[in-house]
């Protein structure tokens, strides 16, 4: 395979590899350290099957299955339908997931490592793609933190809580999403994770405080506790941590949650489709069932 770096912020592009066929451990290993590296890959020109995309994913760990049970891939609860397209009048997938920043599972209590899209519908206008995908480095963002608030946050801990970007999304005009009831509240209870990680693949601290799920900074007021993540969402937003990603049909993507935060760009309308399907993979490889606070150190015996 051949890696190409981006010139910005993150980002690397991944060409003469085919992820139809089983790839070798080293192979495996090799793209491991390479999304821990630059955040974000893209694999174009890839033809995969619903199984293929899973069985690529699962190589990177366990997959997660939403308990919603909302969108799910035919005979593949693994793998979940994003898109704003009908079928019979019925929604085919998720339409809205995503679109503000966030990064996925966050409230979980096991952590989620990867995201595996594969976008086979992606809409145009005037011949430019819609519907990006952005990121924002966290690797880049905690180095440029002021050294007064590393300090402070050394200690912390974070609530992270599904709830909270759920409710923000059912805000936004025209939604339709239900309120989540108890059950569903309870199946996805908040979790508290240290404000900064330690990245288990490039060994170097990270934020981890994204502003769809965190809610509060454990040992502050409320106050102070708003004021600091006030504060570390409108630092990790600056233009300077940005990556955008313009789909290109059949481009596969993944992307390292530990390492990065990132937005579903809604600038398509309706009767502009978009078509993707999408694994979640957790962190299980990365941190055992221990949780975040016991990194299990990915050595792959590749130098940078
Ligand atoms: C997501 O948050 O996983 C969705 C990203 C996208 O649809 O661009």
């Amino acid at each position: 395979m051949i890696i190409e770096p981006n010139s910005n912020t993150m980002g690397a592009r991944v060409l003469e590899l085919d992820l139809s066929i089983s790839l070798k451990d080293s192979e495996i290993n090799q793209l491991m350290h390479a999304l821990g590296t630059h955040g974000v890959l893209e694999f174009p020109e890839q033809h995969l099957s619903t199984s293929q995309l899973k069985a690529f994913s699962e190589r990177f760990g366990e997959l997660y299955i939403s308990p919603g049970g909302r969108a799910q891939a035919d005979g593949h609860p693994e793998v979940m339908i994003l898109s704003n397209m009908t079928k019979d009048g019925q929604a085919v997938g998720l339409k809205d997931a995503g679109q503000s920043w966030h990064t996925d599972m966050s409230y979980a209590k096991m952590i989620a490592f990867a995201n595996v899209l594969y976008g086979t519908t992606i809409p145009h206008r005037g011949g430019m793609p819609l519907g990006a995908t952005q990121f924002r480095n966290m690797h880049a963002a905690y180095e440029d933190l002021p050294s007064e608030l590393k300090q402070t946050l050394a200690n912390k801990r974070i609530t992270h809580d599904f709830n909270k970007f759920w409710e923000m999304m059912r805000a936004r005009p025209g939604s339709t999403r239900p309120a989540l009831s108890e059950r569903e509240r309870q199946a996805r209870p908040p979790a508290v994770h240290p404000a900064v990680l330690t990245h288990p693949i490039t060994g170097k601290k990270v934020l981890y405080a994204n502003p769809g799920y965190a809610m509060h900074i454990s040992d502050m007021s409320e106050n102070e506790s708003q004021k600091t993540l006030d504060f570390l969402f409108a630092h990790q937003l600056q233009d300077k941590f940005l990556y955008t990603y313009a789909w290109k049909k059949n481009s596969l993507l993944m992307w390292d949650n530990i390492g990065t935060t990132h937005n579903a760009v809604a600038d398509y309308e309706p009767h502009e489709h978009r078509y993707i399907e999408r694994c979640q993979v957790m962190a299980t490889r990365l941190y055992g069932e221990q949780g975040t606070a016991h990194p299990i150190m990915f050595t792959s015996g590749i130098s940078a």
